[in-house]
């Protein structure tokens, strides 16, 4: 027994707002709005999806808090009488961006917010100087695609977010994971992650997802090398409090060097990726590809990986960046 009263935090009463012409201001999200901005994510998600028990979306997984500690500048709240009404994160892999969860809170639907986070979003883009951006969204909802497109995305192909058990691989050959390399080596790696995905899209480069998922120690990077040769690498998630969430590796980022042997090199990518999930304790192994991600998305079949989620990838200007046929990558954009 302890004498600490319970700290009571008041829900946000959005029903006393004025709704006629709300003043919503847009800012940096603060790290004291965090709880808040869990909540309003998954009541948010958790209606769409009509779950019984809204606030019970994504499980023990964590999004808003490794997201804005991944990158607090990236990170924004709506403010609506300096309450939290919603928030938006932006990432920014090199030359490419993405965003999301966008969320706004189910009582002010419909009202502009989504739009204001978003015109928000579209200038950090402009400032990091982001050369193409795109999104996830669900492909059945008119309003999402519509909402985008209004800012310049256009729906293409579908990217189906898929599971498999992860067992005890035979194949999985040698890999490396980043935690096991010492700091000098850590550099070299990154030198050499950043190489491969520059290959892939120009000035693509996942280097802060490598280093925010060991220093949150939420995952690690699973490295397979040909020789010397970095010839793949996947960051992981791995389990609670992660974007995983209990008993799951998700992986947030895979790929295989461009060239004839990607497909080989991808496949045993696969099968290190289920081997460091096994290792870790987790059952499961998550992981999404677009669709024009022909062959990566063919071998992921064949491997046993069954579509758990499936969304639609809206890219600006309708150009394809990295979802060609020719790409061994692993993303989803959530
Ligand atoms: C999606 C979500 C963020 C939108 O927030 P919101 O504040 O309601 O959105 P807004 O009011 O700013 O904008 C909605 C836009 O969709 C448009 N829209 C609605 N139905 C539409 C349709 N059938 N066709 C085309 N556009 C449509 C609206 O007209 C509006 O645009 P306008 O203001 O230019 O007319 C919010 O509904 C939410 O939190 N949903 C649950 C979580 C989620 O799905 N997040 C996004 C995942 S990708």
């Amino acid at each position: 027994m302890n004498n600490i009263e319970p700290v009571h935090i008041a829900p946000i009463r959005v029903d006393d707002m004025h709704m006629d012409n709300m003043p919503v201001e847009v800012r940096p999200l603060r790290e004291a709005d965090l709880p808040e901005a869990d909540r309003i994510f998954r009541l948010a998600f958790g209606t769409f999806l009509g779950l019984p028990e809204p606030l019970a979306f994504a499980g023990d997984a964590d999004f808003v808090g490794t997201r804005w500690r991944a990158s607090p500048e990236a990170a924004l709240g709506a403010y609506v009488d300096g309450v939290l009404v919603g928030s938006n994160f932006a990432a920014r892999w090199g030359s490419f961006g993405f965003f999301g969860p966008l969320t706004v809170h189910p009582d002010l639907w419909d009202k502009g917010i989504a739009r204001r986070l978003l015109a928000a979003t579209m200038s950090l883009f402009e400032r990091w100087g982001t050369r193409h951006a795109a999104l996830f969204t669900f492909p059945q909802s008119a309003k999402h695609v519509g909402l985008y497109q209004a800012f310049g995305f256009w729906p293409q192909q579908l990217t189906p977010v898929m599971s498999k058990p992860a067992g005890a691989t035979l194949e999985a050959g040698t890999w490396r994971a980043y935690s096991d390399l010492d700091g000098e080596s850590r550099i070299a790696t990154l030198g050499a992650c950043r190489a491969l995905t520059d290959a892939i899209h120009p000035g693509l480069d996942v280097t802060s997802e490598i280093e925010s998922a060991s220093r949150q120690g939420i995952g690690d990077t699973v490295l397979v090398h040909d020789g010397c040769e970095l010839v793949a690498f996947a960051i992981c998630h791995l389990g609670k409090g992660s974007e995983a969430g209990s008993g799951a590796a998700y992986v947030k980022f895979g790929a295989a060097h461009p060239g004839p042997a990607a497909g080989a090199h991808f496949e045993r990518l696969l099968s290190a990726c289920e081997a460091m999930a096994h290792a870790r304790g987790m059952a499961q192994l998550v992981a999404g590809v677009n669709t024009s991600r022909h062959d990566a998305y063919r071998q992921m079949l064949a491997r046993g990986f069954r579509t758990v989620l499936q969304g639609v990838a809206m890219q600006q200007a309708n150009a394809h960046g990295y979802n060609r046929a020719d790409c061994f990558v692993i993303d989803d954009w959530r």
